[in-house]
């Protein structure tokens, strides 16, 4: 039974003010969340004022994205030794925001995945197709490619500790959510292929949907069998949305 997992990506949001009444307002209602994992992810900046005020609540801490580098002269790089001395437990891997608007490529992503998980952080590996991809019929082949790239990297071994999260660039930010039976399609989909190289893991491993996702839908996301939890931008914001959001997983 794979435990399900909700986890906030702030994105370039927030400030020691915010986070700090954000952080309250999921503190105080977590209880109600149950047997779900709930994990927030800020910005670098404020990882070690969010570690401080989620100690002993429960609530893991993950970052948005960290260096394929290890240490040395990559200026403006967080290194996952750093992330991980600052308490974080996750790390976002290939956020469509950074394949698209950075310029990163399959190889990066892949580079800095091993490099997470070489220094103990769980990646979470963020794959989805653009709205053409998915017009043009290429979804799974989008999908394909961009888990191959890892596991030509890291073998099937890197996912025996790891969470892959489905977010069509189409619903990120948009209001428009993949229905639960495109999105349980291609989580479907991914499972599969991992499955083709090693059953236990691919059953083992979390799947999260990303992309507009609110307490209205998320509850009938999370009833597919191929769904294991969230990743949550916008609503996540929001201290009563991610709680009900979390709330709807158990
Ligand atoms: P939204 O929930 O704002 O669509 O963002 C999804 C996302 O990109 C999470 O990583």
């Amino acid at each position: 039974m794979r435990q399900t997992l909700v986890a906030g990506n702030w994105k370039l949001n927030g400030s020691l003010e915010s986070v700090s009444e954000l952080l309250a307002g999921i503190t105080e209602q977590i209880p109600t969340v149950g047997a779900t994992e709930v994990a927030v992810c800020p910005p670098f900046v404020y990882l070690q004022h969010a570690g401080q005020l989620l100690q002993d609540t429960g609530i893991a801490l993950g970052a948005q994205d960290c260096s394929d580098q290890a240490e040395g002269a990559y200026t403006g790089e967080v290194s996952p030794a750093m992330i991980r001395e600052f308490g974080c437990t996750y790390v976002i891997i290939g956020h469509s925001e950074r394949r698209h608007i950075y310029g990163e490529s399959d190889a990066l992503v892949a580079a800095k995945f091993e490099r997470a998980q070489e220094h103990s952080l769980i990646p979470i590996l963020c794959v989805g197709e653009t709205l053409e991809e998915r017009e043009g019929g290429q979804t799974e082949a989008v999908i394909a490619r961009q888990l191959d790239a890892v596991l030509t990297r890291s073998g099937i071994e890197g996912f025996d500790n790891a969470v892959i999260a489905y977010e069509p660039v189409w619903a990120i930010g948009t209001g428009k959510t993949a229905t639960p039976q495109q999105a349980q399609q291609v989580h479907a989909f991914a499972r599969d292929r991992l499955s083709r190289q090693d059953e236990g893991i691919a059953g083992g491993i979390r799947i999260l949907y990303g992309g507009s996702m609110k307490p209205e839908n998320a509850g009938a996301l999370l009833q597919e069998n191929d769904i294991d939890g969230g990743l949550i931008g916008g609503a996540s914001l929001k201290a009563e949305d991610f709680v009900a959001i979390a709330a709807s997983g158990t």
